[in-house]
């Protein structure tokens, strides 16, 4: 049988079908591509995306040129990922939170966290199951649960005013109401993309509560594990009573050595968890990222001396545009973790993040990412807008003028 001849760039049948299926048709473009455009063709400063504009430490670099040299990792790694950097990975988690994870089978690289929430979303999780997830949440958490065929059922955090000034606080009510029969996974996120909130000792206990009394899966993405100021502390889920054998943990080399580009993240958990994590990942990448892997792990074996002036340097950072943005006239939300900063634009006469985002670049040249879009309740996010503060202390000083003239 021949088929009939159809014109250039109709689809073979259904031509009145989007090509988008219907689970990913809500997601379109991200708005990081709408504002780093707008970025370009303004001028203006970037602090919408969430990547440093300086390089992680140069011995780290040259660990990565040296493997290139040395043929190591130029052709397919192995598929859980090099052993050197297995071993770092579970020699890291053990230093620093006492947590013990085998490297040959509780230990899984993958090509960024992105992948890893990918992939840990795809494997855990059947058509119909509920996934729990902290709202404003990292944008790929809503597009890997719709893949899967899964419901995401979100629990706002919502902006409290205390004595060391603003922040967006859980309600642990609202977590234990939103859990169901049909509740498969919670997903958590702690230092938080995009409010900088990071999660208490009590508060993840109670999260760690509920997820043994309900028998629920967690993936918890710790990609800012290393960024959190003051006295605050980041303590990993699966510490807690019951999670080791229940928790995925995400970790990212993006982040902690400001190698965005590499694409290096890794999965911490149980035998059982991680093997099925990696039956998705394996369809997915199958490997990535061979030289950069061996780098990363001489990076996760840095002194103490490398986090303590990185998280100083980023600390230092943060003051000097939350101090900016509060003399502009916005209301900072102090972030306790993460490089972003989240602000309310209200004492600005403003409400509404998108149409003030899509503005800023021609009244101020600064680009900022509308913190509605990390919402399905975008009333709950309208007047929230992010800034991110990985980037160098003069353009942050810039960018603090261009918004102290423009309001
Ligand atoms: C909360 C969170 N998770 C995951 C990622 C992705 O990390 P990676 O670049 O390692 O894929 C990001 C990046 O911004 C993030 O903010």
């Amino acid at each position: 049988m021949t088929s009939s001849p159809r014109p250039v760039g109709q689809p073979v049948r259904h031509p009145d079908r989007p090509p988008l299926n219907r689970r990913l048709a809500e997601f379109g473009t991200t708005i990081f591509a709408e504002m780093s455009a707008l970025a370009l063709s303004t001028g203006s400063i970037n602090l919408g995306q969430g990547f440093p504009d300086t390089d992680g430490p140069e011995e780290i670099r040259e660990a990565a040129v040296r493997a290139l040299r040395d043929g190591r990792g130029n052709q397919y790694p192995p598929g859980p990922g090099v052993p050197e950097l297995r071993a770092a990975v579970a020699a890291h988690q053990e230093r620093r939170y006492g947590l013990l994870y085998d490297a040959d089978t509780e230990v899984l690289v993958t090509a960024g966290a992105t992948e890893a929430i990918a992939a840990s979303l795809l494997a855990l999780l059947e058509p119909g199951d509920e996934v729990v997830a902290l709202e404003p949440y990292y944008d790929s958490y809503a597009a890997c649960i719709a893949m899967a065929g899964a419901r995401r059922v979100p629990v706002t955090l919502r902006p409290h005013v205390h004595d060391e000034g603003a922040s967006f606080r859980l309600d642990l009510d609202e977590l234990r109401d939103a859990v169901t029969d049909r509740t498969r996974l919670l997903l958590v996120n702690t230092p938080h993309n995009p409010t900088g909130t990071v999660l208490t000792r009590d508060e993840l206990a109670a999260i760690a509560e509920l997820a043994v009394e309900r028998d629920l899966l967690v993936v918890t993405d710790e990609v800012y594990e290393h960024l959190v100021f003051d006295d605050a502390e980041h303590v990993p889920l699966a510490t807690f009573p019951g999670m080791r054998e229940r928790t995925v943990t995400i970790g990212s080399a993006g982040k902690s050595f400001s190698f965005t580009g590499w694409k290096v993240g890794w999965v911490t958990g149980a035998p059982a968890l991680v093997s099925a994590v990696r039956s998705a990942k394996q369809f997915l990448t199958y490997v990535s990222s061979g030289p950069f892997q061996y780098a990363v792990a001489e990076a996760l074996a840095l002194p103490e001396t490398y986090f303590a002036a990185f998280r100083a340097d980023m600390l230092a950072k943060r003051d000097v545009l939350a101090a900016g943005l509060a003399e502009a006239g916005f209301r900072v939300f102090r972030p306790a973790g993460t490089y972003f900063v989240t602000t309310d634009i209200r004492p600005l006469g403003e409400s509404d993040g998108f149409a003030f985002c899509r503005a800023l670049p021609e009244r101020a040249g600064v680009v900022a990412i509308p913190n509605a879009v990390f919402y399905d309740d975008r009333e709950a996010g309208a007047p929230f807008v992010r800034f991110a503060f990985c980037k160098q202390v003069e353009v942050l000083q810039e960018a603090v003028k261009r918004l102290r003239a423009a309001f």
